[in-house]
């Protein structure tokens, strides 16, 4: 199984609006909470940013973002503590493969993080089973396993020149599920299900911008990986940027970046 990787909050905000709208999207969502003020938690809550989010929709909620990060705790630290509408937000250390809520939740959500927890739908069963009657379990993955900046980084981590170092660093498609898999596990724990998905086309600016984006999250294994020989890091760089170059051409205006994410909200029963 692939190790999870060394995060770098500065390289993962460098993208933070295009990151952020599947967030809002799947907020738009989630029906009214049962408790008041609610308990909320951010299932792998990375800088924090978008867990500050919660806090507008919900004034008074208690909130508490989870990540199995140093790195990723140590930024959102900076937005932990009393929130304008009277509610709170702390940051804790806690690992989804493992985490089992010790509190009713009003609403669990996970925002781009269950893609690196393998089997996470062996989890589900916790989560809902922690949340109030009427509680929401709600969350987002990306589906863009097939695209060509996984693709191409796949290929090319599995050519001979790369095989060797990069065997078994990288995920593969089956880190999600189809949505109708997803909507399957959760209507089988008991919820009523919303599930969807969506692909944005992300207008980016600037100089080999997917391959930016890619080394705040997909590309991050293979920079771990090759970290203790930074000459062969920048090769497989050079490599990998010359192919994405070629997927994604820069038109006058950016570089389109189609990226598909599936979506689910899932309420229980009970109010
Ligand atoms: C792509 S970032 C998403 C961060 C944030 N939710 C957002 O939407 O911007 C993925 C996050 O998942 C966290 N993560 C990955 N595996 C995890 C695990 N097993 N337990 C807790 N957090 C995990 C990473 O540390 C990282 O902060």
């Amino acid at each position: 199984m692939p190790a999870a990787p060394t995060w770098d909050p500065a390289q993962y905000l460098r993208h933070a609006g295009h990151r952020a709208r599947p967030f809002t999207d799947l907020l738009a969502r989630v029906p009214e909470l049962p408790g008041s003020p609610p308990r909320i938690a951010d299932l792998g809550c990375g800088p924090g940013n978008v867990t500050v989010l919660l806090a507008g929709r919900w004034p008074a909620a208690r909130i508490t973002g989870y990540d199995n990060s140093p790195e990723m705790l140590a930024r959102a630290e900076a937005e932990a503590g009393p929130t304008p509408g009277g509610g709170h937000l702390d940051f804790a250390h806690a690992d989804a493969r493992t985490w089992a809520p010790t509190e009713p939740y009003d609403l669990i959500v996970s925002n781009a993080t269950l893609q690196w927890v393998p089997g996470h739908t062996g989890r589900f069963a916790d989560w809902i089973a922690a949340l109030a009657p009427g509680g929401t379990f709600a969350f987002q993955v990306p589906g863009n396993f097939d695209a060509p900046s996984h693709r191409l980084m796949r290929e090319l981590a599995a050519s001979p020149r790369w095989r060797d170092r990069l065997d078994g660093v990288l995920r593969h498609g089956d880190a999600v599920l189809a949505p109708e898999a997803y909507l399957e596990h959760l209507t089988a724990l008991g919820c009523t299900a919303d599930v969807w998905e969506t692909t944005y086309v992300h207008l980016l600016a600037g100089e080999d911008p997917v391959l930016d984006w890619v080394k705040g999250t997909g590309l991050r294994p293979v920079l771990d990986a090759l970290a203790g020989d930074p000459e062969a890091r920048d090769a497989f760089v050079d490599e990998y940027r010359t192919a994405l170059r070629e997927a994604y051409p820069a038109r006058p205006h950016g570089t389109p970046f189609p990226f598909r994410r599936v979506f689910a909200v899932a309420r229980r029963e009970g109010s």
